[in-house]
């Protein structure tokens, strides 16, 4: 193409994405600012947390326009500011905020690693993950056992993190494109822009990003960054190697809070119902690998609560507690099909162990 046509070329796409980013970050202010005034007129902790990851996530993609200004800019302050942060955090909060897109099939497995913190771009690194697992949600659309693997280790000098599914995976002229901008085989869906502002990012950080893919078995993006110089064994910061989501269903509100409160010390990431109604609401768009439920519940009870997650959440196991007045006998346990029970009252370490035995 001439030098001059594709000089005038580039300027009127600058000149849209001016516009198509000042358009956008308008609404994203109605969204942000709708979400802080929303903020203080609920008390519900549940609302007032899905509120916050919708102003988080709005912020966030704020900051993504921004640099869709300068995409070619060599300059990293558009990054924004560098800071220590674990990744497995970060990997957490990206899943958290990508939830709503698993669809019921996707069963999500969390390997995370003993892993330093490390300084960096941490809203850039957020958008990388981000845009990998929503393409592996979207490559296991078709997929009825669908997996995504998410991995972080520390391997050598590097932190490796990998991201797996199962889905439709890649031939080899695509995974040749990728990187490439506007490549996309989603249509309208997709602006082919994700990998290539991702693979610009781990450049930024010094790191490399490498995909493994075979058409029909999945795919398997990996990132590997630079660990801090001064990173011994030792400095290791100790995290659970896996952070297993818990659902803790019980209308004793004094006993779920302070259950939950010792289950989050353990290292489990928790999740409250005050019955099997609220827990089934729950179920129908967030991941759980465990529920710890109560057998006596108004309206619903325990065992009913069982049988709709044994027939419709398979890779979720349940642990039933049962009162006094209700002892879950074998043949009960048996057609329940239950992954464990508890007899009340029961000390955290029990509970801690049978959650140990049922999950890992
Ligand atoms: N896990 C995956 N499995 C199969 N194909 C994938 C996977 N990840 C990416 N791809 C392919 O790579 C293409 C480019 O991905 P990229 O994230 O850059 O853009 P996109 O997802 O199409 O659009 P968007 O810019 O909205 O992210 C996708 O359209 C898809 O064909
Ligand atoms: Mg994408």
């Amino acid at each position: 193409m001439p030098k001059k046509r594709a000089y005038l070329q580039n300027k009127k796409l600058n000149h849209l994405a001016e516009g198509v980013v000042h358009n956008f970050n308008n609404l994203l202010s109605v969204i942000v600012s709708r979400a802080t005034l929303l903020k203080t007129k609920v008390e519900d902790s549940h609302i007032l947390s899905d509120l916050n990851i919708i102003q988080k996530a709005a912020q966030e993609a704020s900051h993504v326009l921004r640099r869709l200004q300068k995409p070619r800019s060599k300059k990293s302050h558009v990054f924004g500011k560098k800071e220590w942060i674990n990744l497995n955090e970060l990997l957490s909060e990206v899943i958290e905020m990508t939830d709503p897109h698993f669809k019921n099939a996707i069963r999500l497995s969390l390997q995370f690693g003993m892993i330093p913190k490390i300084f960096v771009w941490a809203t850039a690194l957020r958008e990388v993950f981000m845009n990998i697992i929503l393409n592996a949600v979207d490559a296991l659309s078709q997929n009825k056992e669908g997996v995504i693997i998410v991995q972080t280790e520390v391997q050598g000098k590097h932190l490796k993190i990998s991201i797996s599914d199962n889905g439709i995976g890649m031939s080899e002229a695509t995974v040749k494109q990728l990187f490439k901008p506007y490549f996309t085989t989603k249509g309208q869906r997709g602006t082919g822009l994700g990998l290539m502002a991702s693979y610009d990012i781990i450049q930024k950080h010094k790191g490399v990003l490498e995909v493994q893919s075979t058409p029909g078995m999945g795919a398997t993006f990996i990132i590997s960054l630079p660990l801090p110089k001064n990173c011994t064994q030792k400095k290791l910061q100790k995290i659970p190697v896996t952070a297993k989501r818990i659902m803790l269903v019980d209308d004793e509100k004094d006993y779920r809070e302070s259950t939950a409160e010792f289950l989050s010390l353990e290292g489990y990431e928790v999740e409250q119902a005050q019955d099997a109604q609220e827990a089934l609401q729950k179920l129908n768009h967030q991941k759980f690998d465990l529920i710890l439920s109560d057998v006596k519940m108004p309206k619903l009870s325990g065992c009913e609560l069982a049988q709709h997650v044994k027939s419709r959440h398979k890779g979720t196991k349940i642990i039933l507690i049962s009162g006094f007045g209700e002892p879950l006998n074998h043949t009960k346990m048996k057609a329940l099909n239950i992954d464990g029970w508890l007899q009340k009252p029961c000390l955290f370490e029990d509970i801690a162990e049978v959650i140990r035995k049922t999950c890992h």
